[in-house]
């Protein structure tokens, strides 16, 4: 029930649609029980039935009441005649109908913004939330669960609200007005029609206790079968490279096969519910028939009166069943919100709660104090140490796995150190505000991708204001991407392709690159920045960074020591360990890891 609330949270910016729609379904409610009970002196003018006199009540006793309405009928009946009455009714009928139906459109209407809008704030907090979650958690969750998180569970909860509030608001409103004209007709019969109430109960109870139980198993393996095929989607070529469709067929199959089997047994159990309610209400009916006909056998009640609550009691059956319904349907939702709150209880990176000041400049030095690092359990970096100086240019080498993109990644904040903590001009880096810190970086990723856009976007993405031409060429000649941009029919309004498959992988790197030099970032990160690309460009690249004014500070990883040798500082790693440093000339006359693979190199 909380978790129900908690949906409808997400309504609150279209609330007040929800009270038009709670007013127009009380009106149209009361329209409705009213059209129906006119049956009464249709079936009375008909039937040409009597009545007995009967003075204006002065209590509110309903028998009273009753007996004083029907005297008036009969007597405006006698009055009129029985046809000019019959006209009259049916102006009152058609205009109960005409004002019923008005409301009920109002009221739909209502609801169909107040639904719609909550679905949209829903779709809108939570992808807003998942772009404030730090690098971590994707790197930690299957893609595949993210997606059915943000497609199947959302649709869930979306045929749970769409036409349900509908439901879970009109209906009992509809029940209640129904009830109360049952009861005004007879109080007797009206307590035997309420013993499907305790029915209806049974199969609401029953119903939530499988669904709840079990839906949340369904969504895991649909879980299952949406990472297979995100994985297909995004390893087609190694899928293909490898002769492996077969494979992938049946890993694909095999979930679709626990998925659907698990959907179907689900559904035997449910669609017990429904024969049985129906059975059992239709006894409670055969009751009612027999003890109301022999009511108005008795003469405890009118003809016109019992076909009328028969007519009320058909009526009042339906929002029942339709209640059910939503009931189920929103047992579903709140199975797959829960899904959701795993999502949205996930830590945002930048925490709301206590401002981080923002840092405007980078002026004098990182230095990284006794960090250490663990992915999970698995120990990756351990007590690294060391500064940067505004200006300088480090490079990282060292064995592949031996943690230098993992370094990086915590020089520019996407995790936390496990143990130790780094200082940005002597400020802890995780009392500084992330965004305004990343706007003073460039950042060339080991596995940089494009963006399906036009090249342009590509290279200013991020940026705010107007583009700068100038300032794109101007990166695009210094990462050597001049020459092959200028060649493309369509220039810089070239269109790159998903994930910028339509680019070798070299010029993809060089376009990563041109993206980060645009920012004009204070501090360049490059990790294997060139490492696809031919020696010549790759030289003239580093030459051109060489070049590069005093101000930038540059981080360098490298595989091919050549690009390195004219840093001013180079860090080898091993293991997670720092196990040398210092230039080039030095590393050398050291005689250890450094010179062995710069030799190893040099002779290949
Ligand atoms: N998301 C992750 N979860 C668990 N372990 C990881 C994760 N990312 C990296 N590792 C592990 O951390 C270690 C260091 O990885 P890292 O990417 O920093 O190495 P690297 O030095 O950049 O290697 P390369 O030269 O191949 O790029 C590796 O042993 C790797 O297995
Ligand atoms: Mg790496």
């Amino acid at each position: 029930m909380r978790t129900a609330f908690r949906i409808l949270a997400y309504g609150r910016p279209a609330q007040k649609h929800l009270f038009y729609a709670l007013g127009a379904f009380v009106l149209f409610n009361l329209f409705n029980v009213f059209s129906l009970t006119l049956i009464i002196p249709f079936l009375e003018i008909l039937f040409a039935q009597e009545a007995e006199p009967a003075s204006f009540p002065e209590t509110l006793s309903l028998e009273d009441w009753k007996k004083y309405l029907f005297y008036q009928l009969y007597l405006f009946r006698m009055e009129a005649g029985p046809l000019k009455a019959l006209a009259y009714f049916s102006v009152v009928i058609a205009v109960a109908i005409i004002l019923k139906n008005t409301f009920r459109y109002l009221g739909a209407r209502a609801m169909a913004i107040y639904e719609n809008r909550l679905i949209q704030n829903l779709r809108n907090q939570l992808f807003e939330h998942l772009v404030s979650l730090p690098l971590g958690f994707f790197i930690r969750n299957r893609k595949g669960r993210i997606l059915n998180l943000l497609t199947q569970d959302v649709q869930i909860i979306q045929e749970a609200v769409l036409g349900t509030i509908y439901n879970l608001l009109n209906d009992p409103i509809t029940m209640l007005f129904f009830l109360g004209a049952m009861f005004v007709l007879s109080w007797k019969l009206t307590l035997v029609s309420l013993l499907v109430l305790p029915l209806t109960g049974w199969a609401i109870s029953r119903l939530s206790k499988v669904l709840r139980r079990r839906a949340s198993q369904g969504q895991k393996r649909m879980d299952q079968v949406l990472s297979i095929l995100e994985e297909f989607l995004s390893g087609a070529r190694t899928v293909k490279a490898f002769g492996a469709e077969a494979h992938e067929k049946q890993r694909f199959f095999k979930a679709n096969a626990e998925y659907t089997d698990f959907m179907i047994s689900l559904r035997r159990r449910l669609e017990l519910v429904s024969p049985l309610t129906e059975v059992l209400s239709v006894m409670v009916v055969l009751g009612l028939l027999y003890y109301g006909t022999l009511s108005v056998l008795q003469a405890e009640l009118k003809a016109s009166e019992f076909i009328t609550f028969i007519a009320l009691f058909g009526q009042f059956l339906s929002p029942m069943k339709t209640f059910n319904q939503a009931i189920s349907r929103v047992q579903k939702a709140i199975v797959s919100f829960q899904r959701l709150q795993t999502l949205l209880s996930e830590a945002p990176e930048k925490p709301s709660t206590h401002l981080l000041a923002p840092i405007e400049t980078f002026q004098d030095k990182i230095t990284l104090q006794n960090v250490s690092f663990a992915y999970d359990s698995k120990v990756v970096l351990e007590n690294i140490s060391l500064h940067i100086p505004k200006g300088s240019r480090i490079a990282f080498v060292g064995p592949s796995g031996s943690g230098k993109t993992t370094l990086v990644d915590l020089i520019c904040g996407f995790y936390r150190p496990t143990k130790g903590e780094i200082y940005i001009d002597g400020r802890p880096l995780s009392e500084i505000d992330p965004t305004s810190y990343r706007r003073i970086l460039g950042i060339v990723p080991q596995d940089g991708i494009l963006f399906h856009t036009t090249l342009l976007e590509n290279i200013t993405y991020g940026e705010k204001g107007p583009v700068d031409e100038a300032r794109i060429w101007e990166a695009l000649r210094l990462a050597q991407a001049e020459d092959f941009v200028r060649e493309l029919p369509q220039g810089l309004y070239t269109l790159v392709g998903e994930r910028g498959q339509r680019f070798s992988g070299g010029q993809r790197q060089r376009l990563a690159l041109a993206r980060a030099l645009y920012r004009q970032p204070e501090l360049l990160i490059l990790d294997e920045a060139t490492s696809a690309l031919d020696s010549e460009s790759e030289a003239r690249i580093h030459e051109a960074l060489t070049q590069m004014p005093r101000s930038i500070t540059i981080l360098l990883i490298a595989h091919r020591l050549s690009t390195v040798r004219h840093a001013d500082w180079i860090y080898v790693l091993e293991k997670g360990r720092i196990v040398e440093q210092g230039t080039h000339q030095e590393l050398l006359a050291k005689n250890g890891l450094y010179s062995r693979l710069y030799r190893l190199q040099a002779t290949s």
